[in-house]
């Protein structure tokens, strides 16, 4: 029988949000708290912190780079949504000192300083895993084989939280491509939609899973209330992958900008890559996007095969590509609060 029940969400709950400044981060704080939770976001002393203001959550300073500094963070929280990371960096040490020291010493704060935390929901990628074969996809079972140093990090910092056993209710999920408001290179794509620039980046063949802010923050939510999912790691997508050209459509659609592709060829793309980083290097910032990614999405599929989250949890995704960009272009601009 069809289970017709809502899946389970945290509600009077003390939650915890790390790299709470961040994109994902900032639509899951927003949606504990209108669930009637207790939000408290971690934040560094230099974070961005006009998003969150909009929001009725309360801010806790701390770097997971230094343990001491999450004891307060964690000490008073039920639940734990860990995702502070990098997604861009400089090179292989700075992957490895967030992703995977962040997380570790994370892990080893709530066991320290939280022994009845009820769950840490750690978000991973399937970057962690790998990409999938050719025609096919893959799932939790397979071995992981990552092919950047971003993912060799995010699978480090998945041993780093399996590595507490049983002497911490965790749970890891793994995300693919996330789209939604305030993603940043979204942000870039849709600015040069406006201006009738339809670019064309990847590899016309190559194929993604996807999953809207929406629904991930849904998965996030069903993982932390469902005692099932203690000790498990899932991956959670909308279920249809599509192509990087099935993408910018479904934007420029959306931004009623049809017409023409702009096709940006491989050395392009790869020597833009190598500006950014330069220039972010020189300004001591992250790059926007890094050689790495415009390899990944040249070399590889990344389909994922999430039917374990499905059919043992019950999660069922609510948007699809077009419905992910119309509310993704008609949000930009708007505050946080009005629909995070
Ligand atoms: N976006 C995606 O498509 C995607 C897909 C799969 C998995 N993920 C995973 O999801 C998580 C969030 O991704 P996102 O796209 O929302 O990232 P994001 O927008 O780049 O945000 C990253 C956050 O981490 C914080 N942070 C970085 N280093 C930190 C540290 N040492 N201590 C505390 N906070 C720190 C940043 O704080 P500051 O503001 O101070 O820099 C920022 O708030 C990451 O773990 C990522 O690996 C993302």
């Amino acid at each position: 029988m069809p289970n017709t029940l809502a899946p389970p969400t945290p509600r009077n709950s003390r939650c915890l949000v790390t790299g709470a400044s961040g994109f994902i981060s900032s639509h899951l704080a927003a949606a504990l708290a209108a669930a009637g939770n207790e939000v408290a976001c971690l934040v560094r002393p230099g974070s961005r912190r006009d998003i969150l203001s909009a929001l009725p959550v309360r801010l806790i300073e701390g770097d997971c780079l230094r343990r001491e500094t999450l004891r307060a963070a964690v000490g008073g929280a039920d639940l734990v949504f860990h995702l502070a990371g990098a997604i861009s960096a400089p090179g292989r040490e700075a992957f490895f000192a967030v992703n995977a020291g962040g997380t570790r010493n994370l892990v080893e704060a709530c066991l320290e300083w939280n022994p009845s935390l009820r769950r840490l929901v750690h978000v991973s990628s399937i970057s962690a895993a790998g990409p999938s074969p050719r025609g096919g996809s893959r799932s939790e079972a397979d071995e992981c084989r990552p092919v950047s140093d971003y993912g060799r990090s995010k699978l480090e910092a998945e041993r780093a939280v399996r590595g507490a056993g049983s002497a911490l209710p965790w749970v890891i999920v793994r995300p693919p491509n996330v789209l939604g408001p305030r993603q940043k290179e979204l942000e870039g794509s849709i600015a040069l939609l406006r201006l009738h620039v339809r670019p064309l980046v990847g590899r016309r063949a190559s194929r993604t899973s996807i999953i809207g802010v929406w629904d991930l923050v849904r998965a996030l939510q069903l993982v932390a209330a469902d005692e099932r999912a203690v000790g498990r790691t899932f991956f959670v997508t909308d279920g249809v992958p599509v192509s990087w050209r099935d993408i910018t459509a479904a934007f420029a659609r959306a931004a009623g900008r049809r017409g023409a592709y702009v096709p940006v060829p491989f050395p392009v793309q790869y020597a833009a890559a190598a500006v950014a980083e330069l220039l972010a290097r020189w300004r001591r910032r992250t790059p926007p996007f890094t050689r790495e990614h415009v390899t990944a999405a040249r070399a590889y599929d990344w389909v994922y095969d999430d039917r374990a989250i499905r059919s043992e949890l019950g999660f069922r995704s609510e948007m699809d590509l077009d419905g992910v960009a119309a509310r993704t272009v008609a949000a930009r601009g708007q505050r946080v609060g009005a629909h995070g």
